[in-house]
């Protein structure tokens, strides 16, 4: 749901509410000019690059590029949801929410959920620190090296080896069965009257989720024979395994501070990590990673660094891994253990130094992913064809122009192919993507986001929108969704149109564009900056058209696929005359 099905709310609430005494809560603000600027919470900042504009009622960190309103700020400092965020708003503006719709209906029915596993994490808590049953427990912890202060940071717990014992205690505390049966704490009894406990003799890792609520549980046996090794909550209501990741609530500050974050899989990793004091790190818990973790890590660092058990189903893992943040445009690096390890074992048997200098020459996961196609191919495993199409399919995803240049010379080389023939083939992956998914257009363009400035500043300059089919030349899904909403009022004022949008990305690209916005004198330099801008959109997509001609005139050439070859070349010249004589009108020359 966004901003603007509550419309009223916010702007009751931003009329009662100042966003600089808002913010002044966790950040310390000085004077400047016509705003107050701070340390950035959402990087590690040096010098102060956090601004807040009171008028517009927006913060802006020129820095990290994080933006917004008093909403979004909120949401992100504590990453709370936008309701729950709307909600201790409103409470701060004593603005009392009437009628309960069905979502927040839902969030209560969520938490109570949330109360009874965060009851039952501290009951199996206190069974493991205290009392004779769970001496061999306590025993085990000790024996994998983790100390009472994790025992207690993580309330780590013990299920006791008894059949009834939450059972029991889950009556005395009169939570109905049908919750506790739902999130997974308890089993119905086949044929039979009544329920037994899931967790049996077991250590208890709560999991959290980034609010510190407790979410499910998983519980380790306590010796090598009995199996499962690892018994977890299923999913329910609170818990998704494709969007969680343990720890996360403790380690994202760390993540934060650092500005990388590593990968493991399994809880003890994690611990076994987090207590040497390296604390930005997250397990997936045996999952593979999802598009879910790559978003949810994406909001605190850009820099991955995945720690792979040294087995061959790691490595295998390694190319979805690779895809998952590439589709998010991150480049990840990965670290593959020696076999037989993994790294809670580095860490004990070598110590924290040597971890953290593997992690520090970790690899970039496509370096390994060529030159293990390499040596497939070498192997005879795989055909060089088959070895290129994959590093090419995967070199296509990549964003950032640069990086797809190295690497594409990387595989010329390592294949002994020409890069331009690399090229082509890329450009054959990327045409068959539909439009909006291809890279071109996630990539935001300085003139877009020019346009975006004016019409900020000059509102009435957005009947030009319409006047000019503008939107047809947005390519960044973002600027076009803010235009598409600015199109259809003639006055916008910008704290309103936030309201449009709870997705952060959007708002960071709004209160980036205002904030930096000054340079822009007056509205006749600003129509004529507009026009221009129009027709640079203009060239660039006939300018993109035509290399992409070339490549594909050159891919026909060398398949001697002449009728092809001709066809393209008559495209190729319309498309050259109308780009020479945009150019000639102002005087450009046009070079092939
Ligand atoms: N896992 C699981 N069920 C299993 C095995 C593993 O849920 N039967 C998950 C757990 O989250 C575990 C992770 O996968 O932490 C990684 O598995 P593994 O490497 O086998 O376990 P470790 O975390 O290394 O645990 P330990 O060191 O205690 O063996
Ligand atoms: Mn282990």
């Amino acid at each position: 749901m966004g901003y603007h099905s509550y419309e009223s709310l916010i702007r009751e609430i931003k009329g009662r509410l100042s966003i600089t005494n808002l913010v002044e809560n966790y950040v310390s603000l000085k004077r400047s000019g016509k705003g107050y600027v701070g340390l950035c919470p959402f990087h590690d900042d040096k010098n102060p690059s956090l601004h807040v504009n009171e008028d517009k009622g927006l913060y802006h960190c020129f820095a990290c590029g994080a933006g917004g309103d008093i909403v979004g700020f909120l949401m992100r400092y504590k990453n709370v949801s936008f309701q729950d965020a709307l909600q201790e708003l409103a409470k701060k503006a004593n603005i009392k929410i009437q009628n309960k719709s069905g979502a927040s209906q839902k969030q209560s029915r969520k938490k109570s959920l949330y109360k009874v596993n965060n009851l039952v994490s501290l009951f199996y808590h206190n069974l493991l620190i205290s009392g004779a049953e769970s001496r061999a427990a306590r025993n085990y912890i000790k024996s994998r090296g983790l100390s009472m202060e994790i025992i207690k940071e993580f309330h780590l717990g013990y299920a006791p080896h008894s059949w009834e014992t939450l059972v029991h205690f889950l009556n005395k505390k009169k939570i109905p069965q049908g919750i506790a049966e739902n999130i997974g704490l308890i089993i119905r009894k086949k044929n039979k009257e009544g329920f037994y406990d899931r967790f049996r003799n077991r250590i208890i890792f709560p999991i959290c989720d980034v609010d510190s609520d407790v979410v499910g549980f998983g519980g380790r046996a306590l010796d090598r024979e009995t199996e499962p090794k690892y018994i977890n909550s299923p999913e329910s209501e609170i818990y998704q395994k494709r969007s969680t990741l343990f720890g996360l609530e403790k380690s994202r500050d760390y993540v934060r501070r650092k500005e990388k974050v590593i990968i493991v899989e399994g809880y003890i990793d994690f611990l076994s990590l987090y207590s040497a004091g390296i604390r930005n790190v997250v397990a997936t818990l045996g999952t593979s990673l999802t598009h879910e973790h790559a978003i949810l890590l994406r909001r605190y660092t850009d820099k991955i660094i995945v720690v792979f058990d040294g087995d061959k189903s790691g490595e295998d893992a390694s190319l979805r891994v690779l895809e998952v943040f590439l589709e998010v445009g991150i480049s990840p690096f990965m670290v593959v253990l020696p076999s037989g390890n993994d790294p809670d074992t580095i860490i004990r048997d070598e110590g924290s130094d040597k971890f953290l200098s593997l992690t520090e020459r970790a690899n970039s996961l496509l370096e390994f992913y060529i030159e293990r196609s390499l040596k497939e191919f070498k192997e005879g495993l795989i055909t060089r064809s088959k070895a290129v199409k994959r590093i090419v399919t995967i070199i296509g995803k990549f964003k950032d122009p640069i990086e797809k240049s190295y690497y594409i010379r990387k595989t010329s080389e390592i294949f002994g192919l020409r890069e331009s023939e690399l090229f082509s083939l890329i450009n054959h992956e990327i045409q068959s993507y539909d439009d909006t998914k291809s890279e071109l257009a996630k990539k935001p363009n300085s003139q877009e986001i020019l346009i975006l400035k004016i019409l900020l500043k000059f509102p009435r300059l957005s009947r030009f929108i319409k006047e000019k089919s503008m939107i047809d030349y947005i390519t960044e899904k973002n600027i076009k969704e803010v235009l598409e909403v600015i199109e259809n009022q003639d006055a916008i004022d910008v704290s309103s149109l936030l309201m449009y949008f709870d997705d952060s990305s959007i708002q960071e690209i709004i209160s980036e564009a205002i904030f930096t916005s000054d340079n822009i004198a007056d509205e006749s330099t600003a129509t004529v900056m507009l026009y221009e801008c129009l027709r640079k959109l203009k060239l660039g997509k006939l300018e993109d058209k035509l290399r992409l001609l070339r490549m594909q005139i050159e891919h026909a050439t060398s398949n001697n696929d002449e009728a092809l070859e001709k066809k393209l070349l008559n495209e190729y010249k319309e498309c050259r005359d109308i780009v020479e004589q945009e150019k000639l009108m102002r005087g450009e020359v046009y070079e092939d």
